[in-house]
């Protein structure tokens, strides 16, 4: 059975990627793929090149849970126009171990204006450590999309979230040459060449 892994960037209690993350896991299921949260990131402690072969144990944990999963969706917030920095430095701290080489990515941000930003911050760093980043979705405004308790209840949201979820499944589940199309669709965007990847299996 397929390993899907969660990865929520925000550390900020009723966070809405953590919302989104919840429709996620349920899609998932849905899909017949099982679903792991990959813990917090909150104790993940500033990046220092030094420690990277010894890292502190809940980077080494971390690291562990992502080589265990078949994929990951990572939803982080944007703040000030960029990935927020927990995420980032948590990224940073894989570089060396090339945990997120040829692992399949996807990458979601639900912020005030959509997280284009962040988005293409992740698919950079992603794709420069060697991740195949083969979805994003971004998602606007999402106090409008919530009820009382935080959850997300609009019907277009909800849809976008399962075909998000369906296009990284399906593509994990495909073929090589499924993977690439999909790969090439999102970093084309940004200007990478999809040939920097290799030959993808
Ligand atoms: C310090 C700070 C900076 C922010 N900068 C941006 C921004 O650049 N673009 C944006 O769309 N939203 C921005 N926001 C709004 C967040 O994206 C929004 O609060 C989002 O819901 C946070 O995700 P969370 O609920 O999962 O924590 C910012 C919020 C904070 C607190």
């Amino acid at each position: 059975m397929m390993e899907l892994g969660l990865w929520c960037g925000s550390l900020n209690e009723g966070s809405s990627n953590r919302a989104a993350l919840d429709v996620v896991a349920r899609s998932a299921t849905r899909l017949g793929v099982s679903v792991s949260d990959l813990g917090s990131i909150a104790e993940v402690p500033a990046f220092v090149p030094t420690q990277v072969d010894e890292p502190p144990p809940i980077v080494a944990q971390l690291r562990a849970r992502l080589e265990a999963v078949d994929a990951v969706i990572i939803a982080a917030p944007e703040y000030a126009a960029g990935v927020a920095g927990s995420t980032k430095n948590a990224l940073d701290w894989l570089v060396g171990a090339s945990t997120l080489y040829r692992k399949p990515v996807g990458v979601l941000s639900v912020g005030t204006t959509g997280g284009a930003f962040a988005i293409e911050h992740l698919v950079r760093t992603i794709s420069w450590q060697g991740g195949l980043v083969l979805t994003t979705l971004g998602i606007a405004a999402p106090k409008t999309k919530v009820d009382g308790d935080g959850r997300f209840d609009d019907e277009v949201t909800l849809g976008e979230l399962d075909r998000f979820t369906e296009t990284l499944v399906g593509a994990c589940q495909g073929t090589p040459a499924d993977r690439l199309d999909r790969l090439t669709a999102v970093v084309s965007r940004y200007d990478i060449d999809p040939a920097r990847f290799g030959q993808i299996r």
